[in-house]
């Protein structure tokens, strides 16, 4: 049995080719900065369309160059990104390329070091009601942060989330359907498990010093 056999329903993996082939641009440890970010943003788009599939379309009449009373259609719910620093800002190009109206919140989040639990130092949302709200963490680990990062969207009233990430584990997301059942994480790739230092394996490396150049 393979971990994507055993995944929580929770956890829903994207295995569109196009995500397959960017996702192992950014697991090979060849790829240099420039292509990475590119990568990761292109499969931020993917994971966005599929996040919004299910959205209401509101009906817009509107004329065309050619004649009026075309009657169109326009997403029919707010949405709101809310990346989780430092790493999940690499995705937000990428889920503004697909919504370009969101609006955007920031979660940030540090280990408290006595009980070694994810706490927010910083978090800033605009409104939330009403709104689907997109949480970007690309790496689910243990998935104490990104349980934590929802805790925090919902204390600010967001109702209706889903999780975008990279990669996930057995381990993360079993946190996540235990936590935070009613929701989704939408995944690129879901990988075997976590090395001693909490990283996912096969994984990608460290998510964030590889997008923004810093050394591991
Ligand atoms: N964060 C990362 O960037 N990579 C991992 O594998 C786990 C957490």
């Amino acid at each position: 049995m393979t971990a994507s056999d055993m995944q929580p329903a929770t956890l829903i993996v994207v295995d569109h080719p196009l995500v397959v082939h960017y996702l192992t641009v950014l697991r090979d440890r060849r790829t240099e900065v420039r292509e990475y970010r590119d990568a990761s943003r292109r499969i931020t788009r993917l994971l966005v369309a599929e996040a919004v599939a299910d959205l209401p379309v509101a009906p817009v009449e509107i004329e065309t160059p050619m004649e009026g009373g075309f009657m169109g259609g326009r997403l029919g719910k707010p949405t709101v990104l809310a990346p989780v620093l430092r790493a999940g800002v690499g995705m937000l190009d990428g889920a503004l390329d697909v919504l370009g109206e969101s609006s955007v919140g920031y979660v940030g989040l540090q280990r408290d070091p006595e009980t070694v639990q994810p706490v927010g130092y910083y978090s800033k949302f605009p409104d939330l009601a009403g709104a689907r709200v997109l949480v970007l963490e690309p790496m689910l680990a243990t998935g104490g942060s990104l349980a934590k990062a929802v805790d925090l969207v919902k204390e600010a009233g967001g109702e209706d989330i889903v999780c975008l990430c990279m990669v996930t584990c057995p381990p993360g997301a079993e946190t996540m359907a235990r936590r935070h059942p009613d929701t989704p994480v939408l995944t690129a790739g879901h990988d075997r498990g976590l090395d001693p230092n909490s990283y996912i394996l096969p994984g990608l490396g460290d998510m964030g010093d590889r997008l923004f150049g810093t050394p591991h």
